[in-house]
C-alpha cells in the first residue's frame, strides 16, 4: 500500500493511500483495483455516490424494494461496498445485487459498458458532504485524524479520500449528458428528504419492480433517519456506542459549522467551479 498522509491547514494528518495515480481510503488495494474488473450479473444495480452523499439510505431504499417486503436488519455483506468487499465475497450473495461505490466512473466495473446495468447515482449539497465527511473522516480509526472543521475544509475542497466533490459531480453530469445508452437515475439527498415518496416512487419505477403506495409508506417510515439509525446501531461501524454512519441526517447541518467567512468563499469556488463547467444544476446554498 502506497500510504498518503494529507495534512490539513494545522498540519494535521489524514491517512490515505495512493492507489494507481488517486486517493483512497486504506481499504486493501487489490480490492479496490479490483472494482473495474468485477463480473457484472445481469440484474446487478450499481450505486454510485461521492462518500457521505446518503449512499446507505438510497442502498437501503433499493433493497427493501427489490425485495419487496421490509426485512429488518439486513446488511448483505458490508452492504455490497466493493471498495472494501472482495468480489469473492460479493459471488456469495443472492441476486439481484446492488453493488455501491465511490470509485470515479472510469473505474466502475468494465462490464458496466457493455452489460449497461441500471446504475443509481446519488448527490448532496457539497456543504453538507464537507461536514458529514469531516466528522465520518475523524471517527474512522484508519483515517487517523482529529483535526478542527476551520483546517478540513480547504482539504476538501482540494480533494480528499476519492478526491475532490466537484471533479466527481461534473464528470457524473458529463456522463448523464453524453451517455444516452447508459441506464442512469439521478438522485439527490436533498429531494429524497423533501418528498421521501415521490422519490422512493422513481427508485421503484427505475428499477422496475411493481410495488403498492402503501409499501411506499413502508419504506419511508422504515427508512427514515430516526428508524435506520435504531435499526443499525449496533451493526458494523461503531465508535462511543453509535453507528457512525447515522449522525444528524439533516438537510442544511453545514449551517452549524461553516463561519460567514467560509461560507462566501466556498460560495465564490462554486460559483467558478459551476460556471466554467455550465453544469445543469445547482444548489440553492
Ligand atoms: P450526516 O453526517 O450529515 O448526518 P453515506 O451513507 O453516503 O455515508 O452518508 C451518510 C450521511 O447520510 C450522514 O449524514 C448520515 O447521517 C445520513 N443518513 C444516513 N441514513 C439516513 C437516513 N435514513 N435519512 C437521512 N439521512 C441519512
Amino acid at each position: 500500500m502506497s500510504v498518503v498522509y494529507i495534512q490539513d491547514a494545522a498540519g494535521k494528518n489524514i491517512t490515505v493511500q495512493d492507489v494507481d495515480g488517486r486517493l483512497y481510503p486504506s481499504f486493501k488495494p487489490e480490492v479496490i483495483r479490483g472494482v473495474s474488473s468485477l463480473k457484472l450479473r445481469d440484474d446487478d444495480v450499481i450505486l454510485c455516490s461521492f462518500p457521505k452523499s446518503g449512499t446507505h439510505w438510497s442502498f437501503e431504499i433499493c433493497r427493501l424494494l427489490l425485495n419487496g417486503r421490509l426485512d429488518i436488519d439486513i446488511i448483505p455483506k458490508g452492504y455490497l461496498f466493493a471498495d472494501a468487499v472482495p468480489e469473492s465475497e460479493l459471488n456469495e450473495v443472492n441476486s439481484p445485487r446492488i453493488i455501491n461505490t465511490h470509485v470515479r466512473f472510469d473505474r466502475l466495473p468494465s462490464d458496466v459498458k457493455t452489460k449497461k446495468p441500471k446504475i443509481v447515482y446519488i448527490r448532496r449539497n457539497p456543504k453538507d458532504v464537507a461536514v458529514s465527511f469531516y466528522h465520518h473522516t475523524r471517527k474512522m480509526e484508519h483515517y487517523h485524524y482529529d483535526g478542527k472543521f476551520k483546517d478540513y475544509l480547504p482539504l476538501f475542497i482540494g480533494g480528499v479520500a476519492y478526491g475532490s466533490w466537484f471533479d466527481y459531480v461534473l464528470e457524473w453530469e458529463t456522463i448523464i449528458a453524453n451517455n444516452q445508452e447508459l441506464s442512469i437515475l439521478e438522485l439527490t439527498y436533498e429531494d429524497l428528504k423533501e418528498d421521501p415518496i415521490r422519490e422512493i416512487r422513481r427508485v421503484s419505477d427505475f428499477l422496475g419492480v411493481q410495488r403498492n403506495e402503501d409499501f411506499f409508506e413502508g419504506i419511508k417510515d422504515f427508512c427514515n433517519f430516526s428508524t435506520m439509525k435504531g435499526r443499525f446501531k449496533d451493526k458494523m461501524e461503531i465508535k462511543d456506542g453509535h453507528n457512525i454512519f447515522y449522525r444528524k441526517g439533516e438537510v442544511g447541518d453545514w449551517k452549524n459549522w461553516f463561519t460567514v467567512a467560509q461560507n462566501e468563499w466556498f460560495d465564490r469556488i462554486y460559483e467558478k467551479t459551476m460556471t466554467d463547467s455550465k453544469l445543469k444544476f445547482k444548489y440553492t446554498l
